[in-house]
């Protein structure tokens, strides 16, 4: 070490640039906001203040980052001093300037702590944002109150409320950051410093940019609409708005104590849960680490719905896409949802016109089998038939390249089924998007029996580069999710024969937290899947399984659902005006009848506790089974591709709240009405 510097603690050490003091936090991996981060921070402020000779000082992160967050770990214990808000006051207080030079994310706690120095120099690329109040929280170190003094009332009510990630061009026309800069950060961070000496600038000085009070108002609106009025929303408008209104300190008084009250929340648990387990849903398991195949060329087989969403996602993250048919018309149908897809981006400003035709210049759609020589990684998503996927995996066969990764979407079937078929079982797995492919962020990556652990690294790899939330999952009808999906549905089934209309289960389900109810997505999809794949499961059905003929009768009247105008309820003015009637009603009350069921009032939190229980259920099923490889990926799932709310941390989560007795007779309830057939699992698995 050098003369001049000095380490604080084991995160934090400064160098001197001549009269400047260079803070430097090394926390790896994000140089997250910690106690010792805290710590160090504070003993280097109060030596530049101790220090005659050093007239201004920088904080500045070593790595890839500034400070992207506070340690999440923190917040659910209590917090140990000194807490961020005095190092801000510390800066504030000390009568040199600070400022803050921002490289990768300044982010929540990071942000706040950039906020209270005395300027903020950033690189082009840095992005700025206070994202707590998506994990349940608001900012708690003055976001609240500093960010409306430089942006207004309204923006930062938008800003926070969505914790919408600012980049740096943007954050310096709202002028969150006073200096972008292409050359050395840590140089221009210094020479900044030395150019403030002797001034201090001070953002709890400024009055708040005033805003006219009906903007305001439309952004508390759209923000309480977009946020689902959640408490921290809520919590973070009133205090967003007081700033206005109040002394800083008695602002920032209030502000702290909501943040207090708050992230002991059981919503802030429930989102730090999910936060946590989205973080562990990306690892492989040891025994399966292994480095990915380099990828770079994808083939997609068949240009449908799925197909064609996928190959823009994969557009999108800048990969060359063969998109394959099995004729030019079906080509020109899947070629053309692209082109629109992308002339809709424009259209809307979401995106600019030469991305879009640079996205679109990667794509080459083809009925030339040969030319899946060329591709790394093929995703097949033909019609989900087994003869069908066997066509199309011995032609992949017979034309893809030594050593490329072959992946199949299906939905239910069985993968080592269409592995074993042909003559590279090992490069088989599957990867299983949601609809639409380009959206959906989850991606179930399915190990098949004989999975190569580096082409399952690949699928993992896949994922992360389109952005996608992968969970891996075992070879099983319906994986993770379709499997604990089917049971919610039967469930929901069983109580419309017990007396529940379909309407009313949606409305329980949805007033829980539920993007939308299980009738309603049923009409949204389409009945007619589940129609055939009963159907095709008849021969080989328990005769012990309680059985619900709904749905099929429901299709045998031509109710196929919105796509038909009808299903369980009746769209006569689009999807918009589902209304139930008449002959929805007496279908289910004959199936009633039929079971020599007599109808009765189904409370809300019956229908709440059995749809949720049966997902609990069958997640420790899965568990037991060795689908899924931690209980926490079930949750994953469940929240990223079926509208579990996250707030309510998903299945397990929420089985975890509910208490041994509650779930004992729970379970017990569930068994009796859900038939002969009924497997009941030992919840104990989940709930360690
Ligand atoms: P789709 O019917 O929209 O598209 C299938 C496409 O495959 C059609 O364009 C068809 O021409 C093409 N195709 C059929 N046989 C082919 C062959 N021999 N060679 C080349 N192309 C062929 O079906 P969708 O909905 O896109 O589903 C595809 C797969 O994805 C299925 O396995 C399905 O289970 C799965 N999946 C579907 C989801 C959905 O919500 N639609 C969600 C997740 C998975």
């Amino acid at each position: 070490m050098s003369a001049g510097e000095a380490v604080l603690t084991p995160v934090v050490h400064t160098e001197r640039d001549g009269d400047v003091l260079v803070v430097i936090i090394n926390n790896p991996p994000v140089n997250a906001g910690s106690l010792e981060v805290r710590r160090g921070l504070l003993a280097a402020i109060d030596t530049l203040q101790a220090t005659p000779d050093l007239l201004a000082g920088v904080l500045i992160g070593s790595g890839s980052t500034f400070i992207a967050g506070s340690d999440l770990r923190e917040f659910g214990k209590p917090l140990e001093a000194p807490e961020l808000p005095s190092i801000i006051e510390a800066i504030e207080a000390c009568t040199k300037p600070v400022v803050a030079a921002l490289h990768g994310a300044a982010l929540g706690g990071g942000l706040e702590l950039a906020l209270g120095c005395d300027a903020r120099v950033a690189t082009v690329k840095t992005v700025v944002g206070l994202p707590e109040v998506t994990l349940g929280i608001i900012p708690g170190a003055g976001g609240t109150q500093r960010v409306p003094r430089r942006v207004g009332v309204a923006r930062a009510i938008q800003m926070i409320c969505s914790g919408e990630r600012i980049p740096s061009g943007k954050a310096l026309e709202l002028r969150l950051i006073d200096e972008v800069v292409s050359t050395d950060l840590r140089a221009a961070a210094i020479a900044h410093a030395r150019s403030l000496a002797g001034r201090k600038c001070r953002i709890r000085d400024e009055a708040v940019l005033p805003d006219d009070p009906a903007v305001i108002e439309s952004a508390v609106q759209s923000a309480l609409r977009a946020g689902k009025r959640r408490p921290a929303v809520m919590a973070a408008i009133e205090v967003i708005q007081a700033s206005a209104r109040l002394p800083i300190d008695d602002a920032l008084a209030s502000e702290r104590a909501a943040f207090q009250r708050l992230r002991l929340s059981r919503e802030a648990f429930a989102l730090r849960h999910q936060f946590f387990a989205e973080r562990e849903a990306m690892k492989l398991p040891q025994a399966f680490q292994a480095t990915p195949r380099p990828v770079q060329t994808v083939a997609i087989i068949g240009a449908g719905t799925m197909g064609s969403g996928i190959a823009i996602s994969a557009l999108d993250a800048g990969m060359d896409v063969l998109l394959v048919e099995q004729d030019e018309a079906a080509l020109q149908r899947g070629s053309e949802r692209i082109h629109e897809y992308y002339n809709n981006r424009v259209a809307s400003g979401k995106l600019k016109v030469d991305q879009a035709a640079a996205n679109e210049s990667r794509l080459t759609p083809t009925t030339d089998w040969e030319q899946l020589r060329r591709a790394d990684l093929i995703i097949e998503a033909v019609f989900e038939e087994m003869a069908v996927k066997h066509v199309v995996f011995a032609k992949i066969d017979a034309h893809a390249r030594a050593g490329a990764v072959l992946a199949t979407n299906t939905s239910y079937l069985d993968v080592d089924a269409i592995a074993r078929a042909i003559s590279r079982p090992q490069d088989v797995l599957g990867l299983h998007f949601f609809s639409p492919a380009n959206v959906m962020k989850l991606l179930e990556v399915v190990r098949g029996e004989q999975t190569a652990p580096d082409v399952l690294a690949t699928g993992m790899a896949l994922a992360k580069r389109l952005g996608k939330q992968p969970v891996v999952t075992g070879n099983a009808f319906g994986f993770i999710g379709n499997r604990i999906y089917n049971a919610y549905r039967k469930q929901c089934e069983f109580m419309l024969e017990d007396g529940a209309w379909p309407e009313q289960v949606d409305a329980a389900l949805q007033a829980f937290g539920f993007a939308m109810g299980p009738f309603a997505v049923a009409d949204l999809s389409g009945l007619d899947i589940a129609w055939r794949m009963r159907r095709a499961q008849a021969a080989t059905r328990n005769p012990q399984e309680r059985y619900v003929a709904i749905l099929d009768h429901l299709c045998e009247q031509g109710r196929l659902g919105q796509k038909s105008g009808a299903g369980y309820y009746t769209y006569p003015d689009g999807k918009r005006s589902a209304t139930t009637d008449q002959t929805v009603r007496g279908i289910i009350e004959q199936a009633s009848v039929q079971r020599g069921i007599e109808r009765r009032l189904l409370s809300d939190e019956e229908i709440q506790r059995r749809a949720l229980l049966a997902m609990v259920n069958e997640a420790a099923l899965l568990l037991a089974e060795g689908v899924a490889g931690r209980a926490t990926d079930i949750d994953v799932v469940m929240v990223q591709g079926y509208g579990f709310p996250r707030w309510e941390g998903g299945p397990v989560f929420w089985a975890r709240q509910q208490g041994a007795a509650a779930l004992q007779a729970g379970m017990d309830e569930l068994a009796r009405c859900s038939g002969g057939s009924f497997v009941r699992a030992n919840l104990a698995v989940l709930l360690d």
